[in-house]
């Protein structure tokens, strides 16, 4: 983890509501993995740092950080400009892993989920992987543009309204892939992992899932205990144990998004 001035490079909408910004973070791009978190200090007066997912990393030395304007903090963050620089802390916590034997992985995003998910992508296909992405939006517009997928991700696609590909929620098609996956990541709503820990116990399937949990942080380092849950295996904290856990570890009912 470092403390580094970052020069934003560029920044605009990528969907109504929804930012991609790309700063140049050469001193810790090299460090970072999929799943892992940076903060960033938004503006003078506000004393906390906003988390946020690292979505890809090119070049060795870019970092590009998708989020949704909402609040404050983020609010300024979307009006960041060419040049400035961003005081950005990182990477932090625990993200996804792959097994070597893992041949199939399967990803699911809800929404701004994609952001973490981009990035395993990226590294999943650099190892030779193969790489499914279930992505789902609540409509075409606020639907993240598969142009920006990594080159060799197979995507299918779900919206509520049925905007785009299949009408409905994104867990509706995951039936149809479950079996060809090794490996199931997926980050979006709590509601998503519950549809999706249901539907492993339909099948009676063991499948490894690895999920990215999205709470409420205070510092972002482990040091105010303001992220914690409660899982099997005692009380955790998400920004230093997670984001990314197992689902069979994660007490869904327990944890408040
Ligand atoms: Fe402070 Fe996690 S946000 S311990």
């Amino acid at each position: 983890m470092k403390q580094v001035s970052a020069t934003v490079l560029s920044n605009h909408a990528l969907m109504p509501g929804y930012h991609l910004v790309h700063v140049d973070a050469s001193d810790i791009v090299t460090t970072c993995l999929p799943g892992q978190f940076i903060t960033v200090r938004c503006g003078e007066k506000l004393p906390l740092r906003r988390p946020l997912s690292i979505h890809k990393v090119t070049n060795s030395k870019y970092l590009h950080l998708l989020f949704k304007i909402a609040g404050k903090g983020t609010l300024w963050l979307s009006q960041r400009e060419k040049d400035e620089n961003l005081d950005i802390l990182g990477p932090l916590g625990n993200g996804f892993s792959i097994k070597p034997s893992s041949r199939n992985l399967l990803l699911i995003a809800g929404g701004i989920g994609i952001a973490p998910l981009a990035f395993l992508a990226q590294q999943a296909l650099s190892k030779g992987k193969s790489v499914k992405l279930l992505l789902g939006a609540s409509t075409k517009k606020v639907l993240y543009p598969q142009k920006q997928l990594p080159g060799g991700t197979e995507t299918i696609i779900a919206t509520e309204d049925g905007s785009e590909g299949t009408k409905g929620k994104v867990t509706d098609i995951l039936s149809s892939h479950i079996d060809w996956a090794d490996q199931i990541y997926a980050c979006g709503p709590l509601a998503m992992y519950k549809e999706i820990a249901s539907q492993r116990q339909q099948r009676q399937s063991r499948k490894p899932i690895q999920v990215s949990l999205e709470v409420r942080m205070g510092c972002g380092i482990g040091a105010c205990f303001s992220c914690s849950i409660k899982t099997k295996h005692g009380m955790k904290r998400v920004c230093l144990d997670g984001p990314v856990f197992d689902l069979d570890e994660v007490i869904l009912e327990e944890v408040k998004i």
